[in-house]
């Protein structure tokens, strides 16, 4: 499709009676609007920090697009606008059932947009917040898919570097899509980026990414660990109260293994996340296709105790959705707060040292009398 140049489109964000753009109050729709003479303008999806979503209609080849308009602040030089290009034209490329495909993409005044293949469904963020239980075999499952996407791009030479659940898209038929690719780069680079060194979400970012190194395909195999750790836990790894404690969390906390919070977690799939976790990108897994088949025979043998176990061994075992329910959160020490202390513990030798004490000075009260009484003076 016309990736190649932007086209300069009607003004349709102004017939608006509301700036649409900057809308954080009530949005007006008007479903004559079109961009680029082509997406006519059905509702709005979402909005995230870098843009807003909406569904619309491609005219010409009379399907439903999603049309992702970039906020002004990314998008207000002409650098910033050919670098876009250049990151919308290298995802265009990508070609995979878990990808969400880029259609076309273009201007309007200052204005960037990008037009995707629509996906009616969810994302992996309202999935894990809503979801009644956890069934293992869907989130590994979800996990596997994920890899393939990923392993793809890096094939093609394009780092995510923005991998987190709200660019994990879900189909109706529960396949993921993921979007997003490269976007963050882009926004890193932008004069308004908020961070001047940061790349992509802080709750999911890799040490390495904190420190202000580039991203990779060991930062991506990082934020997929923290995308898997949240997909069997319902936990992140990491929370702090400001970006910098976060960023440092990263750097220097060891996270809780995620089996201590939900028990139900296989020792093979534990070591597995904490192996996407490790600080030194050198240890992590080298590849998405040796994470996803690291993933896929979890997920065997995990099919495998199922049917072999007999159903009658199993009546009390709780649902991982109980299960996670009655463990405890990440202990407060994967929060990067003040140095914690230590919980108190009942010291047994301290407690008969001191019962000898009072046996002792209570011996000396009689003695006392016996001195007080039967000495003269
Ligand atoms: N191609 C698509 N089809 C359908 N819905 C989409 C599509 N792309 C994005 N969305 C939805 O639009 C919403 C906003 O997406 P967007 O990428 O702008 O923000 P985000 O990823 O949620 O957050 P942030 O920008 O802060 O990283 C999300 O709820 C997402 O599920
Ligand atoms: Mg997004």
């Amino acid at each position: 499709m016309a990736l190649n140049n932007f086209t300069t489109l009607p003004h349709f964000f102004h017939q608006y009676p509301y700036d649409i753009i900057n809308c954080n109050m009530t949005i007006a729709h008007n479903p004559t609007s079109m961009i680029g003479n082509r997406y006519e303008i059905n509702r709005l999806v979402g909005t995230g920090g870098m843009s807003i979503v909406y569904k619309a209609r491609d005219v010409v080849l009379d399907r439903d697009v999603a049309i992702k308009v970039l906020r002004q602040k990314y998008a207000s030089t002409e650098d910033m606008r050919l670098r876009f290009q250049q990151e919308a034209r290298a995802a265009a490329k990508l070609s995979h059932p878990n990808i969400v495909t880029v259609f076309d993409s273009g201007l309007d005044g200052t204005r960037i947009f990008i037009a995707l293949q629509y996906i009616e469904g969810s994302n992996l963020k309202t999935h894990i917040q809503t979801r009644p239980s956890i069934n293992m075999i869907t989130e590994l499952d979800y996990g596997i898919q994920i890899c393939r996407a990923i392993d793809h791009a890096h094939a093609n030479k394009i780092i995510h570097c923005d991998i987190k659940p709200s660019n994990i898209l879900l189909d109706e038929s529960n396949q993921v899509k993921i979007t997003d690719f490269g976007l963050a780069r882009v926004m890193q680079q932008s004069d308004n980026f908020d961070n001047e060194f940061f790349w992509g979400s802080p709750y999911y970012v890799s040490p390495e990414q904190a420190k202000g190194e580039p991203p990779s395909i060991a930062s991506d195999i990082y934020s997929c660990g923290i995308v898997l750790y949240q997909l069997f836990t319902g936990y992140l790894p990491f929370t702090a109260a400001t970006v910098d404690e976060l960023l440092q969390a990263h750097i220097q906390v060891t996270p809780q293994p995620p089996s201590e919070i939900n028990p139900d977690i296989p020792d093979t799939l534990n070591s597995l996340i904490l192996r996407c976790l490790e600080k030194d990108p050198r240890k992590r897994f080298r590849s998405f296709s040796q994470l996803r088949d690291n993933l896929a025979s979890v997920r065997h043998s995990l099919i495998l105790s199922l049917t072999a176990e007999p159903i009658e061994s199993k009546p009390n075992k709780l649902t991982l959705a109980e299960s996670i329910r009655t463990a405890n959160p990440p202990s407060s020490k994967h929060k990067y707060t003040l140095p914690e202390k230590t919980p108190k513990q009942f010291d047994w030798i301290s407690i008969l040292l001191g019962l000898l004490a009072t046996i002792a000075v209570a011996g000396l009260i009689p003695f006392w009398i016996y001195v007080y009484f039967n000495v003269p003076g």
